[in-house]
């Protein structure tokens, strides 16, 4: 690809982009702690070439194809936001209904088909290992944005950025990380337990028993010698907490409504119960809320979740770039 001036601004002479080049971006477990430090390198890059010109064309003639299964906000909308500001463009498909899928297309059919058109998919989709599926099926990247109750890489390493840009690179090691909520299914939980535990942090986790953190990834994150401890009351571990990470109970995952309805408002953060909490510290949430963090908690400095969003854009950026970024 041409690379315009734009690109002098840009770590991309570095030889370090070239393994991403073509890659599928399917799991945390592709990433070390170095390709972390050049993914947020190039993030806090794009985040400044941003501000500072807004649209560059970095991406000039690429496209990106949206597929999503379920249904999407920040993801589908930071994504399309990315390449656009990369210069590229966007086939959306944020409907499936609307596309062939709803005349019994398979997965590695749509992809298939989505990859004549685009240079990059981005899939999410109901069931674990699909976007796994749709890479052994597609000659082109692709990019997981959630594959049921698997994972959401992109989602954790826009988290981890976050609280780079929120409280200090350097801080990380030695951090206490609460995990707060649906831990069971929340798939963003599942990727940033197993990304933090490339680090020497202590992770809490809350949640009522039916909803506990899968033995997989708790047993995962005790294999790279992570100290984890479960509880059922975020009184125990709040005072402690440098990040906590609220969730949504995940209701469309549960077979049985009574289940759902007797968890659904387990925990919820406001002013009252964040006195307990240290004033340096940041509360964060994948989204949508649902009530698990009152409104009044907003205009509190350590409600960090709106600003975590805004990240998303420039770790999508980075990302896209370095699979698209360089021959
Ligand atoms: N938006 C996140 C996800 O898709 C979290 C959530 O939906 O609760 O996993
Ligand atoms: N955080 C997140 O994945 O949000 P959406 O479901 O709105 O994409």
């Amino acid at each position: 690809m041409v690379i315009n001036n734009f690109s002098a601004h840009l770590p991309f002479g570095d030889n370090k982009i070239a393994p991403w080049y073509g890659k599928d971006i399917l799991s945390v477990k592709q990433f070390s702690h170095d390709d972390l430090d050049y993914v947020f390198g190039v993030a806090h890059e794009m985040r400044e070439m941003v501000t500072r010109i807004g649209t560059f064309d970095l991406l000039k003639g690429k496209i990106l194809a949206n597929l999503f299964y379920e249904p999407s906000t920040r993801t589908s909308s930071s994504f399309t936001a990315a390449m656009e500001r990369l210069g590229g463009s966007v086939i959306p498909i944020n409907e499936v209904k609307y596309s062939s899928v709803s005349k019994g297309e398979s997965l590695p059919d749509t992809v298939r088909t989505l990859e004549c058109y685009a240079d990059v998919i981005v899939l999410r989709h109901p069931e674990i290992g699909s976007a796994a599926l749709a890479a052994r099926y597609a000659r082109k990247p692709v990019i997981n944005a959630g594959d049921g109750v698997g994972e959401h890489p992109t989602q954790a390493l826009l988290d981890l950025f976050t609280i780079y840009e929120e409280l200090g690179v350097g801080v990380v090691d030695g951090m206490t990380v609460t995990m707060l909520g649906d831990l069971k299914y929340g798939r963003t939980v599942h990727s940033l337990a197993r990304l933090l535990s490339l680090y020497n942090v202590k992770i809490n986790y809350v949640s009522p028993d039916i909803l506990r953190l899968p033995r997989e990834v708790y047993n995962e994150v005790a294999e790279k010698g992570v100290p984890q401890a479960e509880f059922a009351s975020l009184a125990d571990v709040l005072p402690e907490t440098d990040v906590l990470y609220v969730t949504r109970v995940q209701k469309e995952r549960f077979e049985d409504p009574e289940a759902y309805e007797s968890v659904k408002s387990a925990y919820v953060i406001d002013c009252d119960i964040m006195q307990n909490a240290k004033e340096k510290m940041i509360v964060m949430h994948p989204l949508p809320r649902v009530g698990e963090i009152a409104i009044e908690f907003d205009d509190d400095p350590r409600a960090a979740y709106f600003r975590q969003m805004e990240y998303g854009l420039y770790v999508r950026m980075a990302l896209l770039a370095m699979v698209l970024g360089k021959a």
